[in-house]
C-alpha cells in the first residue's frame, strides 16, 4: 500500500508558567528553571501535524491540507494563540502546562475531527523552543 505522510505546519504563540504547588520555590526552580517563572513568560510554538494515508484516486491528496489548516485553527490555534496556557484553555485546564502534556491534549482535541474529514492523525511534533521538541503518536510507539 502507497502509504504516505503529510504535514501542516501551524504557529501560535502563547504564556505558561511551570510551577509545582507543594513544593519550595527552590525546588520549583531547581527543576523547571525559567518556566517556573511567577510572573509568566512565552513561547512561540511551531505545530507540525502529521496524517497518514493513500493519495485519493481523484484528488491525489490524502487529505485536503486546506481542510487540515481550518481544522487546526478552529480546534488549537484560536484556543491557544496568545493565550496563558495555564488560566486560559478550557481543554487544558487544570495540566501541568509542560510541551509533552501540550502535545497530547492537541492530539486528543483533533484526533476525531480529522478521521470525521477522512484523515487519520498519525503524529504531533511540537516545537517549544529551537533547541526542545517534542513528538507524539497517539501514545503508540511509531514503527
Ligand atoms: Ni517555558
Amino acid at each position: 500500500m502507497n502509504t504516505i505522510y503529510i504535514t501542516r505546519r501551524e504557529t501560535f504563540n502563547a504564556a505558561h508558567k511551570l510551577w509545582q504547588e507543594e513544593w519550595s520555590e527552590e525546588k520549583n526552580w531547581e527543576v523547571f528553571g525559567k518556566c517556573s517563572n511567577k510572573n509568566w513568560h512565552g513561547h512561540n510554538f511551531h505545530l507540525f501535524v502529521t496524517v497518514k494515508g493513500i493519495p485519493d484516486e481523484n484528488t491525489g491528496f490524502v487529505m485536503n491540507l486546506k481542510t487540515l489548516s481550518q481544522i487546526l485553527k478552529d480546534k488549537v490555534i484560536e484556543p491557544l494563540d496568545h493565550k496563558n496556557l495555564n488560566l486560559d484553555v478550557p481543554f487544558f485546564k487544570g495540566k501541568m502546562a509542560s510541551t509533552e502534556n501540550l502535545a497530547i491534549a492537541i492530539w486528543d482535541e483533533i484526533y476525531d475531527v480529522i478521521a470525521k474529514n477522512g484523515g487519520e492523525l498519525a503524529k504531533i511534533k511540537l516545537v517549544e523552543t529551537e533547541n526542545n521538541y517534542v513528538d507524539y503518536y497517539g501514545g503508540k510507539e511509531p514503527f
